[in-house]
């Protein structure tokens, strides 16, 4: 697992090929052993793949998810609000989780922030994902986990640039 960590960088290229059918089922079997608070297990996963549905997606937000577009695989990461109070901490452990799966299948991702970002002035991320994909208005998303194979290669960082400041040991 810190090899998976330490080599892990945000991919926003991707190869134009697509991510095998084992994969994507190590992707599918991941995201469902997140844990959850309680095992309410609120999340729901949307796997995308129709090339035209990532492009629709692409455009959930005005910055930061136009790369969705070039990638093999768009996971949306989303949960019933009304299953469980703590929706969005359950929904990150799966976001990243799917995140360091598709690093350990030599498969690279981003994240992509949905909850609280805007579509256009009085449509939310949200609300624009639910039109494109047919999910019922109590659905909440969280994030687009955008996967495919990797065509750049961002420097692991090295152990020395890690912000051991931000560690306290017994007190602050
Ligand atoms: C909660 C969260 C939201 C993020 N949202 C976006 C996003 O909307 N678009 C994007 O391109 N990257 C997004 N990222 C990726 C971060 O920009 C990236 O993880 C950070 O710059 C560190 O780089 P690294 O992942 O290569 O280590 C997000 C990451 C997290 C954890």
């Amino acid at each position: 697992m810190i090899e998976i960590l330490r080599k892990r960088r945000s991919v926003r290229k991707f190869e134009n090929r697509a991510v095998e059918p084992e994969k994507v089922e190590l992707l599918k079997e991941a995201v469902l052993r997140s844990p959850s608070s309680r095992s309410f297990d609120p999340w729901e996963f949307v796997f995308v793949s129709d090339q035209s549905l990532l492009k629709k997606l692409s455009k959930s937000k005005p910055h930061g998810a136009e790369f969705l577009k070039g990638a093999a695989l768009g996971i949306v990461v989303c949960a019933a609000e009304t299953k469980s109070d703590v929706w969005v901490e359950d929904c990150a452990i799966a976001s990243i989780l799917a995140q360091l799966t598709a690093q350990s299948l030599g498969l690279g991702s981003c994240w992509i922030q949905i909850r609280k970002r805007s579509f256009e002035e009085e449509t939310s991320s949200e609300a624009y994902i639910r039109g494109v994909l047919g999910m019922p208005d109590t659905l909440r998303v969280l994030s687009i986990i955008a996967v495919g194979y990797p065509a750049e290669q961002p420097e692991p960082i090295p152990r020395k640039q890690l912000k051991d400041g931000k560690i306290h040991l017994d007190r602050w």
